[in-house]
């Protein structure tokens, strides 16, 4: 394992929620890497998550369940590694933390000792021992409820959740769940915005919201979606601002173009020789000097 940078720290969980108890809105965005983590902490994101979503998004999995802790370590160490001054969180993929304790414990600890904040859990009344285990360990803990994209199987895929009366109220009652067991802040994905408000009015900690309506304390978008890097139409929940997957493709299309043109590279992508190691090139002969020194031009 290397060893954990230390972070900058310039943002923390006591700054995450002195900010939300003043009404300003959170902003978290995933990263998966050195260039999204450096572009997302220059747009001024409070909150980096180092998200399971890597398996779809970058990875080329259909969803997240494959993604392993090995996976998650080498991403969120790429991203520890440009010393973020958000914070920085990262998710518990699918079966870190759900074996027992001790290697939810393990896992997560490992996470921290690579300079992780926090990390992200996903399920409601069934993960509090693990939430207690975690925070009695100075593990900080966001949970994750809603929709859960590792609980697809028993979802029947990318459903929107909490949309019965009794769901709803399941919903609320696992997030004080959540938050008695010592989550500092619960994500609500794919719920209906008037469950969201309700869940962020009930408990103290601040919400984050994606598919969850305006009322959460923040809001977090996946990087990918925002800048329309995908080639796939993005859910409905998702604003994407610039359609980043055709003005890259066009530029690499130009450049191609260029180089089958033999356009590129130009004078001002190439080093040029010194004269007088041109002029040695020049005069040099291999019928006259095969593999020995290089004679001086005139000797
Ligand atoms: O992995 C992820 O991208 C998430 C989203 C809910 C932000 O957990």
């Amino acid at each position: 394992m290397s060893h954990a940078p230390d972070s900058r720290a310039s943002f923390t969980i006591p700054d995450l929620q002195r900010r939300a108890a003043a009404g300003e809105k959170l902003v978290m965005i995933t990263a998966y890497d050195a260039v999204t983590a450096r572009i997302a902490e220059a747009a001024g994101a409070d909150i980096l998550l180092v998200g399971d979503s890597v398996g779809n998004v970058c990875l080329g999995f259909e969803n997240t369940l494959p993604v392993s802790m090995a996976m998650m370590n080498h991403h969120l160490e790429a991203v520890a590694r440009t010393r973020p001054g958000c914070l920085l969180l990262v998710d518990m993929p699918y079966l870190s933390y759900h074996m027992g304790v001790e290697e939810a414990l393990r896992n997560a600890g490992g996470f921290i000792q690579r300079g992780a904040q926090g990390v992200k859990l996903e399920g409601g009344a069934n993960r509090v021992p693990v939430v207690r285990a975690l925070v009695d360990a100075e593990i900080p803990v966001m949970g994750h409820l809603g929709l859960t994209p590792q609980s697809i199987h028993r979802m029947g895929g990318h459903r929107v959740q909490g949309r019965t009366g009794r769901d709803a109220v399941a919903l609320v009652q696992d997030a004080l769940r959540l938050q008695d067991a010592g989550c500092f802040s619960i994500l609500l994905e794919g719920v209906p915005a008037e469950l969201a408000e309700r869940v962020t009015h009930e408990v103290k900690v601040p919400t984050i919201g994606i598919g969850a309506g305006p009322h959460c304390s923040g809001q977090v978008l996946v990087f990918h979606d925002i800048v329309g890097l995908l080639p796939e139409k993005p859910p409905k929940f998702v604003r994407t601002y610039m359609n980043a997957f055709e003005q890259i493709r066009a530029a690499l299309e130009a450049w191609s173009q260029d180089v089958r043109a033999g356009r590129f590279p130009g004078p001002q992508e190439s080093y040029i020789l010194p004269e007088d190691a041109r002029d040695m090139l020049q005069a040099w002969q291999p019928s006259t000097n095969p593999g020995g020194d290089p004679q001086q031009p005139g000797q």
